[in-house]
């Protein structure tokens, strides 16, 4: 691993290190151990050359990373597979890297594999939240440090993970919520809203639902009249739509807010069979931010979005590395993420990197 610190640009290094001094401005940030990862991936992080002696840092051996990535269930999914590849071939570190299919015991399954391959470190992208304890303490008991990655797991004890890398649900919850109050702010009439859940039991569905309720209980006049599952998918999020459109008229939502942009997708195919015009009969808010959304904004069909940024994949290299060289972590490291509305989409379209 001597070598893979020396492999790794220096803009990774920088990243982490801005995580150590910056602290983030997200609903967990009051406590210390949260930090925010400032700049993200994507946005050229300024060199901090010289911060990390590599005689300190540089490891003995070629690190080897297991990586149990939950499925390949959406364009936010792909891309962050994409990044995490990309990162880990730019830092020379060897990537074990296993797919679910959004199937937790197949999760179990690769991360035993891992253990008995012992890996040096290993990352898990949790499908759901619930039911990690066994698995953590069986590679606890291997000797290998865990990186949660994305989504969080339901665990009494947290030192059975090193550190949770990934977007504040919530935040995004609460973001699609202020949006819908400010485009409905002349509406005082009840007005209906459709929620398009993820998959259930996922720490991003369960928590932009929090947020986003949360605001919502401010304005008696907007209510969530209807919401299922559809699993992150753009057939889910058409076939759920379609149902909901099944309803009697009176009953069609206003609004909906979609926990991803690829449920949203196969949501604005429902609505146009319906033949209703996305964006105008039914304005859409959406999380993730993926170029496809951003064109579905531009062409009106979509009405805002909010960021969830996939491209971790530099972060985690990073990780792994500082961990291999007995470093500190923070406990909790957020992306920063913005929302997008169809105004500004024309302009960011071509910028969007997924
Ligand atoms: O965990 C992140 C979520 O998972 C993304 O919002 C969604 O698109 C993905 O499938």
């Amino acid at each position: 691993m001597r070598t893979v610190l020396k492999r790794l640009p220096l803009r990774l290094h920088s990243c982490l290190l801005v995580f150590l001094v910056l602290l983030g401005g997200c609903s967990d940030s009051a406590n210390p151990n949260v930090q925010q990862a400032v700049p993200s991936p994507d946005r050229s992080p300024a060199l901090l050359s010289g911060l990390l002696p590599s005689e300190e840092v540089v490891p003995a051996k070629q690190l080897v990373l297991g990586f149990s990535q939950l499925g390949s269930e959406s364009a936010w999914r792909e891309a962050n597979t994409a990044s995490i590849r990309e990162a880990a071939e730019e830092a020379g570190i060897t990537l074990r890297l296993g797919n679910a299919e959004q199937d937790q015991q197949k999760q179990f399954e690769a991360i035993r594999s891992f253990i008995r391959d012992k890996v040096d470190v290993i990352a898990v992208a949790p499908v759901v939240q619930t039911g990690w304890e066994p698995i953590l303490l069986e590679i606890r008991q291997a000797g290998i440090p865990v990186i949660i990655v994305d989504r969080s797991v339901n665990v009494e004890d947290s030192s059975l993970y090193v550190t949770f890398i990934g977007s504040d649900f919530y935040q995004e919850g609460v973001k699609a919520a202020k949006y819908v109050i400010d485009k409905m702010r002349h509406h005082p009439e009840a007005i209906r809203i459709a929620e398009l859940q993820g998959t259930v039991g996922s720490t991003p569905s369960i928590d932009r639902g929090r947020g986003f309720r949360k605001l919502m209980e401010e304005r008696p006049n907007l209510r969530i009249t209807m919401s299922a599952p559809a699993d992150f998918t753009q057939s889910g999020g058409r076939e759920v739509m379609r149902t909901f459109l099944q309803q009697p008229e009176e009953k069609w939502p206003r609004v909906l807010f979609s926990h991803n942009d690829d449920m949203a997708i196969g949501a604005v195919e429902a609505i146009r069979e319906a033949g209703l015009v996305p964006g105008k009969d039914i304005i859409i808010v959406s999380v993730d931010g993926t170029r496809r959304a951003f064109e579905q904004m531009v062409a009106g069909n979509i009405n805002a979005v909010v960021e969830c940024n996939p491209l971790l994949g530099p972060l985690l290299m990073q990780a792994a590395a500082e961990i291999m060289a007995g470093r500190t972590l923070p406990k909790r490291m957020v992306t920063p993420e913005d929302i997008y509305t169809q105004e500004l989409a024309a302009m960011e379209v071509a910028n969007r990197k997924y």
